[in-house]
């Protein structure tokens, strides 16, 4: 019988995370060989069956189904992204489940899309390169796709991290006037490193020229972006979301920019993902939508996946991970 250990990837994950896992010579791995569909949830409550250890990305839900599924042999649960709310966390403590991450790899990459997007939403980029094919191009007009402008403006980030600093660092030279954040406490020691004032949420969406969401999605957060919230900002005001989708009642940000509320708003996650192509965010011309691609650089999903594959790999050896979660 061999002494490898069995490990399921639920993906095609990029080559560098599946090299280091065949040159490791320690486990045998299995994996869903697409990047193009996700791997059916009645084939992966099949495949799970008996494995050490399962790798994973944020489309499979890691729950007490699919935990008892897996079965008892499971010591290890690796996750080739930064967000982590496809996990139950609980049920993973509750069978003493270690869990693998991969956060910092991504902040570069997350940040230079989120500023990416912000520019694509507020100076209406979108709308502008459809007009420039589509024969709306007449003469040069005085206000014709005039945007807002980041120079002397009030940058909000909601919750202030590694990639809201990121983001911060990035929109500095574009002459923002300030950053303020909020967050569940103050970060002092982060905030230093871009000015910023902590401010109430309430100010956060008064004050904010642009609105950046930069939480995790958690029970506290689910919709916490809401007809409250945009009914306290400007009319001027730009929201953009590269967190997940979750934070936001869509049907209130619909209802924001269809009536003037704000001026736009920029997501790069939905609910669902893919948001169907008949969702009435799609009509609105202030709405800019991209499709989960945040992190999608080939350098950083790569160190993703590498990272990933040593996260798993330590587990397996019960040695600390790289990247763990404090269960
Ligand atoms: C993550 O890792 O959580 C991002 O959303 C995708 O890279």
């Amino acid at each position: 019988m061999s002494s490898l250990q069995r490990v399921y990837v639920t993906r095609q994950i990029p080559p560098d995370g599946l090299k280091i896992l065949q040159e490791s010579g320690r486990v045998q791995f299995e994996l869903w060989d697409s990047d193009d569909v996700p791997i059916p949830r009645a084939e992966l409550l099949q495949k799970v069956n008996g494995v050490d250890a399962l790798l994973c990305v944020l489309t499979e839900k890691i729950d007490a189904e699919l935990l008892d599924a897996a079965g008892p042999n499971l010591k290890v649960l690796s996750t080739m992204s930064v967000g982590f709310d496809h996990l139950n966390l609980e049920e993973l403590k509750k069978r003493g489940i270690r869990v693998g991450y991969t956060p910092d790899v991504l902040t570069d990459s997350v940040a230079e899309l989120t500023v990416a997007l912000l520019l694509a939403t507020s100076r209406r980029l979108i709308e502008a390169t459809h007009e420039a094919k589509t024969g709306g191009w007449g003469t040069w007009r005085t206000l014709w796709l005039c945007g807002h402008e980041l120079a002397n403006s009030t940058v909000g980030i909601f919750g202030l991290g590694r990639i809201g600093i990121a983001i911060a660092e990035r929109l500095a030279p574009f002459k923002v006037k300030r950053f303020i954040y909020t967050d569940v406490v103050q970060r002092p020691e982060l905030a230093s490193q871009i000015n910023a004032e902590f401010v109430s949420m309430d100010e956060l969406a008064k004050q904010s020229d642009f609105l950046a969401m930069c939480c995790a999605l958690t029970p506290e957060t689910k919709e916490i972006c809401n007809k409250d919230l945009f009914s306290k900002m400007k009319n001027t005001s730009i929201f953009i979301n590269t967190s997940r989708g979750g934070v936001v009642n869509q049907e209130d940000l619909y209802e924001a920019l269809s009536s003037g509320q704000i001026a736009g708003a920029g997501l790069d996650v939905t609910v669902p993902e893919p948001l169907p192509t008949s969702h009435p965010l799609f009509t609105l011309k202030n709405c800019v939508i991209l499709p989960h691609i945040a992190s999608a650089s080939y350098t950083t999903r790569n160190v993703m996946s590498s990272l990933a594959a040593n996260n798993l790999l330590l587990g397996l050896r019960g040695e600390p991970m790289i990247k763990e979660l404090n269960l």
